[in-house]
């Protein structure tokens, strides 16, 4: 695979799981392209399937066809993303479960037992099927991406060893092939897995089937570790769960008592429901991250860190991210801990996604760090409102690529309302004018027709 194809299958990884949290989700609100480096990468989407949330399961699970088409070659991916839940009290408070141990028996690994439960989902493990069988019995299937955001990275990561340990599937020739070279690549998710110790697999399988479920176990590792990228932003907590409860622990135990009690009160929107996993704390130590972690740094960058040495870094604190806002009604310091869970945010991981592969999709706001970097230094005359951009104003920057410039309507610090959004491309300045919400550009009937539009400046 090409280094372009690679930073595309991340960059749209995460804009993705991002995007599955949209209530419509329709197809028209991804981005047409993208930019790697000088590199442009044409995109199509077709939906292959969808299971929307009903009332036993808060599952949310489609699968896209995405075409990819750059200078030099085309590649065709089934994407298959999942949002858990939008409520984040709703798992945590499950997150304290305890692995089953059965479902990966033959591989020897441990599954988290409420998000199994949502990946084994029989409607969405058949659909899933057909699309995969129906395609790769026609042409030109490349790659299967499995993604999410979350807990719903967790549930993707869950589907990628079904998927890689799906008899069914794995009998039809060209499938096989097909998902041997799986990725997944997830933003922010939960540690699903914990595999069984020698000690257990000797324990629990007969002699001389034991050496087999080690090695099955010891290539299921090194196979998870290839295929699955989890990407973890500085101290965000959810990463951390359920395998590194004592870090939450930790920052709890920061945190002023004044404030601990207003959080008790329920007077802080905090998406943790920490009583009820500090108390189950025993025995979750048990969960490791099986992917490799990519740490994304505050100033931009990442590290990959391997299966083995990840979990031990998730224990350790990050200094801060100046960026992200550690206050509650302005006025408490909450020593990190506001800001961890601040950092959990998907539109905030897309960014620095895109920033750490060379990303760019100037048609849907993520080209415009902006506005997760406050201190960025820029120009702005026009009108606001409780200190944030609000009303008519123009917005000027530079930054390694040029000058980028938005005049037209604000709201809440935020391109909406009409607007002109021009920014430097490789040739010259592309212009974006028309329809803005909330950051990113709707154009009008369409998203290519103004935005992409050369300007001779
Ligand atoms: C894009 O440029 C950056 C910085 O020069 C480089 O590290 C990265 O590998 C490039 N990406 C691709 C896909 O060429
Ligand atoms: C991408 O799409 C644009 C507009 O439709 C077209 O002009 C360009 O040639 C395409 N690029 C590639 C690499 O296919």
């Amino acid at each position: 695979m090409r280094a372009v194809v690679v930073a595309v299958l991340h960059a749209l990884a995460a804009r993705l799981s991002e995007w599955i949290y949209d209530g419509d989700a329709s197809v028209h609100q991804l981005p047409p392209w993208l930019d790697i480096n000088e590199s442009r990468v044409n995109l199509s989407y077709t939906l292959a399937s969808r299971i929307e949330p009903t009332g036993t399961s808060s599952l949310r699970c489609d699968s896209l066809f995405v075409d990819l088409q750059g200078a030099e070659e085309s590649y065709r991916i089934l994407a298959v993303i999942f949002r858990g839940t939008t409520t984040a009290q709703d798992w945590i408070a499950n997150a304290g479960a305890l692995p089953d141990y059965d479902k990966f028996k033959d591989i020897g690994i441990g599954v988290h037992a409420g998000w199994k439960a949502v990946a084994t989902y029989p409607e969405y493990v058949n659909r899933l099927r057909s699309a995969i069988l129906e395609e790769a019995s026609g042409t030109g299937l490349d790659t299967i991406l499995f993604t999410g955001h979350s807990l719903g990275g967790a549930v993707a990561q869950v589907a990628a060893l079904l998927a890689y340990t799906d008899d069914k599937l794995w009998r039809h020739p060209k499938v096989s092939k097909l998902l041997s070279g799986l990725q997944c690549i997830t933003v922010a998710a939960p540690q699903p897995f914990s595999p069984t110790s020698h000690q257990q697999i000797h324990r629990e399988n007969r002699e001389e089937a034991a050496p087999g479920v080690l090695l099955a176990q010891a290539d299921a590792l090194q196979g998870m570790e290839r295929r699955c990228t989890n990407y973890v932003r500085n101290n965000d907590l959810v990463p951390r769960l359920p395998g590194n409860v004592g870090f939450i622990q930790k920052m709890w135990d920061r945190v002023p008592f004044a404030v601990r009690m207003l959080l008790d009160l329920g007077a802080a929107p905090l998406p943790l429901d920490l009583g009820t996993l500090l108390k189950q704390d025993m025995g979750l130590g048990v969960y490791a991250p099986l992917c490799t972690t990519r740490l994304l740094n505050p100033g931009g960058g990442y590290e990959n860190i391997g299966r083995t040495a990840a979990k031990r870094m998730l224990e350790t604190h990050r200094p801060r991210d100046p960026s992200v806002s550690d206050t509650y009604l302005g006025v408490v310091e909450w020593n990190g801990f506001m800001a961890a869970q601040n950092e959990h945010r998907a539109k905030a991981y897309v960014n620095m996604v895109y920033r750490a592969v060379g990303a760019r999709d100037y048609a849907h706001g993520h080209h415009d760090s902006f506005i997760e970097e406050p201190r960025k230094e820029y120009e702005y005359a026009g009108q606001q409102q409780g200190g944030r951009f609000h009303g008519q104003g123009r917005l000027t920057y530079t930054d390694s690529a040029g000058k980028h410039q938005y005049e037209g309507e604000f709201m809440e610090g935020k391109y909406h309302g009409h607007g002109r959004l021009t920014f430097p491309e490789a040739n010259g300045n592309s212009v974006c004018d028309g329809e803005f919400e909330s950051g990113r550009f709707h154009g009008q009937g369409g998203i290519l027709h103004a935005c992409g539009e050369k300007s001779t400046g």
